[in-house]
């Protein structure tokens, strides 16, 4: 059988495949670093070069940003065409200090590939173009259509793919999509991931003086703005984890009584989740468990602070700014654009007296749930438990894939998410890696679902 063929160039590609995807890595496509986009357009020249070599017709497509790489295979008449998404950018490696090797010299250790973007997302998605060159160098064609887009902005929040999937409705028309861009639930664990959170986020910059003052010369006498931003963020929150801004809750879709009898039934010990961050105790909403809280519950967080003196030994100031970062992740049905009015509302009810503020809206998108129980999810099933050897459980996730709600909305599809990563992968983080053996497994549970979604 045709499959069988491609399971055996697999096995005799292994040692290719790793050096491909290191070859990837060694680009440092930081998309966020301006500095690094030559390096951007490198990775995507390098993917339309090896999807143009394996036969399809590969696009370099320019945007107002970088480049997005599309190519497709046609060739399958009356056959289900399927759309796969990954993007090729990476986040900042900084800070350097942590890394055990270079963050774009990809080295082996114990098994694993370490490199920035390792699992987010260039090794996850190679797994797919790695599968369509099994096919075509095997049976000369692939069993289905297949459209590839992969873009270089999605770690900067990029609008330019947004624009582009809702100029390119027909182009990008498809009965399934499919990204790998997510985790594991454990090693040996696979899934397949039906929720995302979404999510909102801000700066907010709070102003005293017009500029900084000695603070015993006008402590006491005018507001401190560093004060004033602490005020208001604490404000946001509870002791019982809740988030007090006014009608945050009311679009907050509850949890389904099967979804909290299958996540309580997941081989999850809280104490080892808790020894393993190395945090005195769990923290969170009352009345749900960690699961429950890290998939699908609403969660607020400060992402970075800034004001007032931030260098060694002491220094008396009265900062004349001070300003947060801070993001909510959002579950259905919440709507960004809500949570910013009621996010606004409620920072100009509790801003103290003496200083101004302003608030900037860096955009969100909204969660995203997909049907667990649909002919691609069975199939895409199937195709997991022959990469991986088991069947998938079925888990939400607390991160953000913005594209998944533009296919819904505007092609009309649901996404397969099927991760191949694990949970202690480090991604965004210092010594960023990805398991070669969920690599080369990843590969051939996509070869399989290219054969699955044929029949
Ligand atoms: N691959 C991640 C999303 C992810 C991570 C999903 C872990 C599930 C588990 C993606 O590249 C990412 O980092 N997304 C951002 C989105 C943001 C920039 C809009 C995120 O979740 O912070
Ligand atoms: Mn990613
Ligand atoms: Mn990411």
């Amino acid at each position: 059988m045709a499959i069988d063929r491609v399971d055996d160039y697999l096995d005799s590609h292994r040692g290719d495949f790793e050096e491909q995807l290191k070859a990837l890595l060694r680009i440092p496509s930081v998309s966020a670093q301006p500095a690094h986009d030559a390096d951007t357009r490198r990775a995507a020249e390098f993917l339309f070069e090896d999807l143009r070599s394996m036969g399809l017709d590969a696009e370099l497509i320019p945007t107002k940003g970088h480049p997005i790489v599309y190519a497709e295979s046609l060739r399958a008449p009356g056959k289900p065409t399927l759309l796969i998404y990954g993007h090729y950018d990476v986040q900042p490696p900084e800070p350097l200090e942590p890394w055990t090797s270079p963050p774009f010299e990809p080295t082996v250790r114990d098994g694993n590939l370490y490199a920035r973007g390792a699992t987010d997302d260039k090794g996850q998605m190679f797994t797919h173009i790695k599968a369509a060159e099994a096919w075509l160098e095997t049976a000369g064609s692939l069993p289905l259509n297949v459209k590839f887009l992969i873009e270089g902005e999605e770690e900067v929040g990029g609008a330019n793919l947004e624009e582009f999937v809702g100029s390119h409705r027909e182009k990008l028309a498809c009965d399934y999509a499919v990204i790998s861009d997510t985790s594991q639930f454990g090693p040996g664990m696979p899934a397949i991931t039906y929720g995302l959170k979404g999510i909102a986020y801000y700066e907010i910059i709070v102003r005293g003086a017009r500029t900084d003052l000695h603070s015993g010369t006008f402590g006491g006498a005018v507001a401190n703005p560093c004060n004033a931003l602490a005020t208001i963020l604490a404000s946001l929150k509870g002791p019982d984890g809740r988030i007090r801004i006014p009608h945050f809750y009311d679009d907050v879709r509850p949890l389904e009584d099967w979804e909290r009898a299958e996540f309580a039934k997941l081989p999850f010990s809280e104490d080892e989740f808790r020894g393993a961050l190395g945090v005195a105790s769990l923290e969170g909403e009352a009345g749900y468990t960690t699961l429950e809280r890290k998939w699908a519950r609403p969660t607020c967080d400060v992402n970075g602070l800034f004001g007032g003196y931030q260098g060694p030994g002491p220094k008396t100031v009265l900062p004349g700014t001070a300003g947060a970062k801070l993001s909510f992740r959002l579950v259905p049905d919440q709507e960004p654009k809500e949570v910013a009015r009621q996010f606004r509302a409620h920072v100009e009810a509790v801003c103290p007296p003496g200083v101004t503020h302003e608030i900037i809206d860096h955009q969100g998108s909204p969660a995203v749930l997909v049907s667990v129980d649909s002919p691609g999810v069975h199939a895409a099933a199937r195709a997991v438990e022959a990469g991986f050897g088991r069947a998938p459980v079925f888990i939400r996730e607390g991160g953000s894939i913005p594209v998944v709600g533009l296919f819904k909305t505007r092609l009309g599809v649901d996404t397969l998410l099927l991760g191949w990563g694990q949970n202690d992968d480090n991604l965004h983080g210092p010594n960023e890696k990805f398991s070669l053996a969920d690599f080369h497994r990843g590969i051939k549970a996509s070869a399989h679902l290219f054969d699955e979604l044929a029949r």
